[in-house]
């Protein structure tokens, strides 16, 4: 854990001008890193109405799903509706898409710059209900920093 709140280390990671691949593959790590419920992070790009994660894009296991469609997941609700969903169960959300057997919760931000969809920030927790206010506000900030990173940089 990091004394430092999760969007002023990666706003830190921002001003580094690293490139954009170290810079996402170190944001994962800083948000996994920041709460012991998140098990797994990853960034997925937003590409014609798919969405797509990049090797080292994410932090935990190996995911099956690498690409998914706007109309599939809760990574495809939130990447269409542009906004956050919290699911407390995975097991009761049919749109759930599987990854890991052991995971109970999820979140998935939406990364936005000037309105434009960039990709989303997806985390898992093997915990029921992992994502409280709290937590949705810390990675709604982060998921800002990376927009803001991606928007000025791609
Ligand atoms: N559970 C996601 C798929 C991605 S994995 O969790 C890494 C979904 O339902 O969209």
């Amino acid at each position: 854990m990091n004394a430092r709140p999760l969007h002023r280390q990666l706003q830190s990671l921002a001003a580094d001008e690293t490139g954009i691949d170290q810079f996402c593959e170190q944001a994962v790590k800083y948000i996994k890193d920041s709460n012991d419920k998140f098990d797994w992070v990853g960034i997925y790009l937003a590409h014609e109405n798919r969405l797509h994660l990049p090797s080292n894009y994410f932090q935990g296991p190996d995911p099956d799903h690498k690409e998914i469609s706007f109309s599939e997941g809760i990574c495809g609700a939130s990447a269409s509706e542009k906004s956050t969903i919290t699911v407390d169960d995975v097991n009761s959300d049919p749109r759930y898409l599987a990854c890991s057997i052991h995971t109970r919760s999820e979140i998935v931000v939406p990364i936005i710059y000037n309105d434009e969809l960039l990709g989303v920030l997806d985390l898992d927790s093997d915990a029921p209900a992992a994502f409280g206010k709290e937590e949705r506000t810390a990675l709604e900030d982060a998921a800002r920093v990376i927009g803001e990173y991606l928007g000025r940089n791609s």
